[in-house]
């Protein structure tokens, strides 16, 4: 490994132009056509250039900025080859007779309906083509109606969601609202998102991902790992750039995309970042965090002060890189700090963000004790499924809530290592986490706890500082049951949860989500 790092600058994801050529509508100001192609891309600057799959033949994919309750529409059009860039596994489910190149859009973290949140069956090829089960509409509409958030859209087709997401289909959706605008916050030139991904290269350039779980046991090939760690990081698709900083304030919105990495972030000179946000939405209160974790899907949302560093260099670092993968993980992008600033920077890190109302646990009608737990993949001896209470995704559904309805879930992972569970629709609180012994569950294996009772609640570990807001992924830690809320308010249909591990998700870890109206 002799890829010289902090050479590149920083590329920032252009932002999403309304309405292309299209004969869709007359909606110019809120009508999208997003494209995916496939293009070249340039990871660094020694590396000739690689095939990848790009949202408007662009990776990262162009950012979507949005206005609270402003709607829009996007036509996601697939123009991809029909050739995949990366191996098939064609045991997966929904990959048996499907088409290898099918594609679906999700807007992670949005409250949408569910004829457009880009449900795994929904997927379809090149021009519609073909189409899966549930493939209903070929525009979504987005009410936006939910607080200011980080979000991003990425691709969910069944059983092939790590390689579109691997190949590049990934974006940020952005959106804002008046009060956050009030706030007066680090923007515009000083407001920079990053997509954090791992990537491993072939010598000749091009994208690498394993053909085969493990190579001892001989597999029909290819066959899906269990993990995929890469062994560069590209920010914003550029492997270990740079980025030209003013002695100033700065916000970044932070998202991990990748399929399996977690990372632990700081900076390497110990300077705090001065949290404003989780997942989906503005803190409380703003909070000084040394360093936070990252699993796949998270984001936080954050302001650097570079003020006291004029002239110095600044490298975000990943401590968590030393358990997997090359040494050169650790390492994310570098900030260079110029010696003056442009303008005199004016904005401001305030204490009071958002007033946040918590939910009443004691208010919750339903808890649900949900166990991640390892089984043999019944398609590949040796290779091991990781499920959601021992379910795959075609067993009938189970997870079906009530329209306003809040639910408590416990979810309980029996595994060595994280997993990062995602739930369609709604955002969560983290109630808190709690290492498990035998005793805390009744015969029926249903966790025991009273959500009236506060003594229960002592008994938890509270989240950390940095999730304790609103939150659409969680890291369920090994060995503990994490125990988060939601209430279900707006759209009821057809949604999905699971493991936002790509590799997990696309090998059973993930199960229907129904919303129903309530009956009284
Ligand atoms: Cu970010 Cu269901 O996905
Ligand atoms: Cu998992």
């Amino acid at each position: 490994e002799t890829i010289p790092k902090f050479v590149d600058p920083l590329p920032i994801p252009k932002v999403a132009i309304p309405y292309g050529f299209d004969d869709y509508s007359i909606e110019k100001e809120t009508f999208y056509n997003i494209v995916m192609k496939e293009t070249k891309h340039k990871f660094h600057r020694s590396f000739p250039w690689t095939k990848v799959w790009g949202y408007n033949g662009t990776y990262p994919g162009p950012t979507i900025e949005a206005e609270k309750d402003v709607p829009i529409k996007v036509a996601w059009k697939n123009q991809l080859p029909k050739k995949h860039l990366l191996p098939v596994d064609h045991t997966l489910h929904g990959s048996i007779n499907s088409p290898d190149v099918r594609t679906v859009v999700h807007v992670h973290g949005a409250n949408v309906a569910s004829d457009s949140d880009g449900h795994p069956e929904a997927w379809y090829t090149h021009n519609y083509n073909h189409v899966g089960q549930t493939f209903e509409r070929k525009v979504y509409e987005y009410t936006n109606h939910q607080p200011s958030a980080t979000m991003w859209y990425h691709d969910h087709a069944i059983g092939i969601t790590r390689l579109n997401v691997y190949a590049g289909l990934a974006g940020f959706y952005i959106l804002r609202d008046e009060l956050e605008k009030r706030l007066n916050l680090p923007s515009d030139d000083y407001e920079i998102p990053l997509l954090i991904q791992d990537k491993t290269f072939n010598v000749d350039g091009s994208l690498y991902y394993p053909d085969n779980a493990t190579p001892e046991v001989p597999h029909p090939i290819p066959s899906t790992p269990s993990f995929f760690f890469g062994e560069t990081i590209a920010v914003n698709g550029k492997l270990w750039p740079y980025l030209n900083v003013e002695p100033r304030k700065y916000r970044f919105r932070i998202l991990n995309g990748s399929n399996t990495r977690a990372y632990d972030l700081q900076l390497d000179n110990g300077e705090k970042f001065h949290q404003i946000g989780t997942d989906l939405g503005l803190l409380h209160h703003s909070i000084e965090i040394e360093s936070f974790t990252l699993e796949p899907a998270e984001r936080i949302d954050l302001i650097i002060d570079f003020s006291k560093y004029k002239g110095r260099n600044i490298t975000l670092i990943n401590s968590n890189a030393g358990a997997v993968g090359s040494p050169h993980t650790g390492f994310i992008m570098k900030f260079k700090v110029d010696d003056y600033c442009q303008s005199k920077d004016t904005s401001i890190i305030p204490d009071e963000l958002f007033p946040y109302h918590p939910m009443n646990p004691a208010l919750a009608t339903k808890q649900r004790t949900m166990t991640l737990a390892a089984k043999d993949d019944p398609h590949y001896e040796g290779r091991v499924q990781h499920l959601l209470n021992d379910r795959m995704w075609s067993d009938p559904v189970t997870e079906i809530v009530e329209l306003d309805t809040i639910e408590i879930w416990h979810i309980r992972n029996t595994f060595q290592f994280p997993h990062p569970v995602h739930v369609h629709l709604v955002p969560f609180q983290i109630l808190g986490r709690k290492p498990v012994t035998d005793s805390d569950f009744d015969e029926n294996g249903n966790y025991r706890f009273d959500p009236t009772n506060p003594e229960d609640f002592e008994k938890l570990n509270k989240p950390f500082p940095y999730e304790d807001g609103l939150k659409d992924t969680v890291r369920a830690e090994p060995g503990e049951v994490t125990s988060i809320m939601m209430h279900f308010k707006e759209h009821v249909g057809d949604y999905v949860w699971h493991c936002h591990i790509l590799e997990h998700e696309d090998n059973d870890m993930m199960r229907p989500l129904k919303v129903v109206e309530r009956v009284v």
